[in-house]
C-alpha cells in the first residue's frame, strides 16, 4: 500500500530502468515535484486508491514518450519561462476555418511564422459527437481526431512541424463534461455501475432541486437548467453546458486517473499546452454556484505536477472567465502559489477595454484592474480581445459603483451599444443569450464587427473607416502591450468581419458565437501580406493597414525585453479622460505605453509617464522625442515609450 511520497517513489522505480538517462531524469522529477502531487491528492482523494494506478500511467506513458519529445523536456526544464517571453505570440484559430485540415495546416506554417506566431491554440480537434457539438466541446473520443482534419498520427508529424518551425501547439482539454455518446456513457448507460459512477446521476429531482437553487444558468437559452433526464439511465445527469455535454464525476479518482491518461497521451503526441475547458466547475458543493471550489485547484495542481514530472515541456492554461477577486487562485494562491495553471485567460482586460472604448473612459478600467493582487512570477496571464466565445459584460457593481455607474445599467449600455443599437455606436455585435429577467445580455461579433471596421465598410466611408481601424490597432496594442501571451484569435490579422451562414445551418442557428468563427480568406490574407496598390478597394486597404499595424506590433513587442510576463503591469488612468497608462518597470528596462481610447485627441504630462523624462522612443512608431512638454495624442493612439 502507498501510504507517502517515499512508498511512490520506491514503486515508480521499480517500474524504471535506472540504467537510462531518461528514466533517471523522471525519478529526479519525481523528487522534485512528487510532494506537490501526491499533496495535492491527499487533499481530494484517498491517495492509496489513487496513487498505484497513476504511476503505472506513468511509467507506461515515459515509456511511450519519443526521444525528439524528451529533448523538448530537458530544453523546457532548463527554460521554464519559454512561455513568459515577449517573442511568444499566439494565434488561435479552428483547424477547418483556418486550412480544411492539417494536411492543410501543414502548408500554412508558413504564414504563420512569418507573422511571428510562436504559439498556436487549435481550437477543438478531438473526435465530437455528431451533430450538434458546442464548437467541438462535446468530445466522444479523446483518443481520435475529428475524421475531417486528421489522424492522431497526423497531429503528431503536425506537432513535430510546428516544433521545427519554432512554434509550440496548444489543443482544449474538455474536462468538466464528455458528450453523452463517448464511451463512458454509453457504459453507464447500458448500466455498468463503474461508469455510472464517472457522472453525476440522480434518480430523481430531489439533490437535483437542491442543487439548483445555487446553480446559475451558462445558456439559460437553449439549455436551461443544469440537470437533463436520460431515459437509459433512468435519472437526472449532471450537464451544466448543453443537454448532450455530461458533466464527469471529478470526486472519483478512477476520473483523474483516466484523465492523467489522456494528458500523458496527448503530451506524447507533441501537445505543449493544455487549454483546461471549464475548469472552475469540475467540483460540485451544494448551496454553491460550484463553480472554483478548492477543490479546482488541488486536482489542477496534481494535473500539473504530475504533467512537470512525466512530461515537462507541457504547460497547462486555466480557462477560467472569471473576475479578479477569483482568478488569482488558478495560478495557485497560499501553499499552491505557482503550482497551480501555468496561464490564465485575462477576461477582466479584455472586457474593460471594450467597456472603456464603448465609454470614452477609462475610469473604471483602471478600477477593475486595481484589483488584481499580484501573479506567481512564473505563471503568465493569455491576453486576448476576440475568441471564439461570447463577450460576457462582466461589469462588477461595486466596482461600478465606486465610480459613479450603476452596474446594471452599464452592462445594458455595454450590451446595446455593441450590437450598434445605442445611439451613435458604430459596433455590429450580435446578442447572446437574452436574460429574460434582468434584460441583461452578452454579445458575439468578430473584433473588426464591434469596432465599427465593418460598419464603415458597409457604408464605404474612408474617413470613419481609418478611425475603425486605428481604434482596432489600439485595442490591439493593448493586448501585444500589456505582458503574457497576447492571443491573436484567426483572422484578425485582417479584420475579418462576422460571419452570417451559421444562420442557415440548424446544428448552429441559433449560438450567435457562430458569428465571430468566421473562415480564413486567404486571397486576402496573403494579398494584405504584400504591397498595396494605389487603387485597392477600400476592403482590401483595411485589410492591409491591420495587417500592417499587427505586424508592427509583434516585431515592436519582441524586440522589448521589458515585456516579460514575470513583471506586472500596472495600470493607471491618466488625466484626461479616455487614456490610460500601462507601466511596466522592468530591470531589462521601464516601459510606458500610452492609450487613447477616446475619439478625440488627447494629451499626456510628463509628469504622468511613471518616471519617463528627457529624451523617450516611441517604439510603435520609432520616432524620439523630448517628453518635457508631455505628448499629444490623436484618437485611437497608443504609444510604447522608453527612455
Ligand atoms: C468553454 C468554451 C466554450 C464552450 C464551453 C463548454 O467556455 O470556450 O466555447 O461552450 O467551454 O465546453
Amino acid at each position: 500500500m502507498i501510504q507517502s511520497t517515499v512508498d511512490a517513489r520506491r514503486q515508480l522505480a521499480s517500474q524504471l530502468d535506472l540504467s537510462r538517462r531518461a528514466d533517471l531524469e523522471l525519478l529526479d522529477r519525481f523528487d522534485r515535484w512528487g510532494t506537490d502531487l501526491i499533496s495535492a491528492l491527499a487533499d481530494v482523494y484517498d491517495i492509496s486508491e489513487a496513487l498505484p494506478e497513476l504511476l503505472r500511467i506513468m511509467a507506461a506513458q515515459h515509456n511511450a514518450r519519443s526521444e525528439d519529445l524528451r529533448q523538448r523536456d530537458r530544453q523546457r526544464v532548463l527554460e521554464p519561462d519559454w512561455f513568459q517571453k515577449p517573442s511568444t505570440v499566439g494565434y488561435v484559430c479552428y483547424t477547418d476555418l483556418f486550412a480544411k485540415n492539417l494536411k492543410g495546416l501543414n502548408k500554412r506554417i508558413g504564414y504563420l511564422q512569418e507573422m511571428g506566431v510562436s504559439y498556436l491554440h487549435l481550437m477543438p480537434i478531438l473526435k465530437p459527437r455528431p451533430g450538434a457539438n458546442d464548437g467541438g466541446y462535446a468530445v466522444m473520443d479523446y483518443r481520435a481526431l475529428r475524421e475531417d482534419l486528421g489522424t492522431m498520427d497526423e497531429l503528431r508529424s503536425t506537432a513535430k512541424k510546428l516544433h521545427e518551425s519554432g512554434i509550440s501547439l496548444t489543443l482544449d482539454l474538455v474536462l468538466n463534461h464528455v458528450a453523452q455518446e463517448h464511451e463512458w456513457a454509453e457504459k453507464a448507460k447500458a448500466g455498468d455501475k463503474k461508469y455510472r459512477d464517472y457522472f453525476y446521476v440522480y434518480p430523481d429531482r430531489e439533490i437535483p432541486d437542491q442543487f439548483e437553487k445555487s446553480l446559475t444558468e451558462v445558456f439559460p437559452d437553449f439549455a436551461p437548467g443544469n440537470f437533463t433526464w436520460d431515459d437509459q439511465l433512468n435519472g437526472w445527469v449532471w450537464t451544466t453546458f448543453n443537454s448532450y455535454q455530461w458533466d464527469v464525476n471529478w470526486s472519483n479518482p478512477v476520473v483523474f486517473c483516466e484523465f492523467a491518461d489522456i494528458i500523458a497521451n496527448l503530451a506524447n503526441h507533441g501537445v505543449d499546452c493544455l487549454r483546461l475547458d471549464a475548469i472552475a466547475f469540475i467540483w460540485k458543493r451544494m448551496g454553491t454556484q460550484s463553480q472554483g471550489e478548492p477543490e479546482v485547484h488541488a486536482i489542477t495542481q496534481a494535473m500539473r505536477a504530475f504533467a512537470r514530472i512525466l512530461t515537462p515541456a507541457l504547460i497547462v492554461k486555466a480557462e477560467a472567465i472569471v473576475g479578479p477577486a477569483q482568478v488569482s487562485a488558478y495560478f495557485g494562491e497560499g501553499e499552491r502559489a505557482g503550482k497551480v495553471s501555468d496561464l490564465a485567460y485575462h477576461n477582466t482586460l479584455m472586457v474593460q477595454i471594450w467597456a472603456a472604448i464603448a465609454a470614452k473612459d477609462t475610469t473604471l478600467l483602471e478600477r477593475s484592474l486595481s484589483r488584481f493582487t499580484a501573479l506567481p512570477n512564473t505563471t503568465a496571464w493569455a491576453v486576448y480581445l476576440r475568441c471564439h466565445d461570447d463577450i460576457g459584460w462582466a461589469i462588477d457593481d461595486t466596482d461600478a459603483h465606486s465610480v459613479g455607474l450603476n452596474g446594471h445599467m452599464h452592462r445594458m449600455f455595454l450590451a446595446e451599444f455593441f450590437n450598434g443599437t445605442f445611439a451613435g455606436s458604430d459596433a455590429r455585435g450580435v446578442d447572446f443569450q437574452v436574460d429574460p429577467v434582468s434584460g441583461e445580455k452578452r454579445t458575439s461579433g468578430t473584433a473588426a464587427a464591434l469596432a465599427g471596421v465593418q460598419a464603415a465598410l458597409t457604408a464605404k466611408d474612408r474617413v470613419h473607416l481609418d478611425i475603425a481601424i486605428d481604434r482596432y490597432l489600439c485595442a490591439y496594442g493593448m493586448v501585444f502591450g500589456f505582458g503574457g501571451i497576447p492571443l491573436l484569435y484567426m483572422g484578425d490579422e485582417i479584420g475579418l468581419l462576422n460571419d452570417e451562414t451559421y444562420l442557415k445551418d440548424p446544428a448552429k442557428a441559433a449560438d450567435s458565437r457562430w458569428a465571430n468563427r468566421p473562415a480564413m480568406k486567404w486571397a486576402a490574407a496573403e494579398r494584405a501580406a504584400t504591397s498595396l496598390a494605389a487603387d485597392a478597394p477600400l476592403a482590401v486597404y483595411a485589410e492591409h493597414r491591420i495587417r500592417a499595424g499587427i505586424q508592427r506590433l509583434i516585431e515592436v513587442r519582441r524586440a522589448l525585453p521589458s515585456l516579460h510576463a514575470s513583471v506586472a503591469t500596472q495600470v493607471s488612468k491618466a488625466k484626461q479622460k479616455g487614456v490610460v497608462v500601462f507601466n511596466r518597470r522592468h530591470p531589462a528596462g521601464h516601459l510606458v505605453q500610452v492609450y487613447n481610447l477616446s475619439d478625440q485627441g488627447r494629451w499626456i504630462g510628463g509628469d504622468e509617464l511613471g518616471g519617463l523624462h528627457g529624451l523617450v522612443t516611441d517604439h510603435i512608431t520609432g520616432h524620439s522625442f523630448d517628453l518635457s512638454g508631455g505628448i499629444p495624442l490623436a484618437p485611437y493612439e497608443a504609444r510604447w515609450l522608453t527612455n
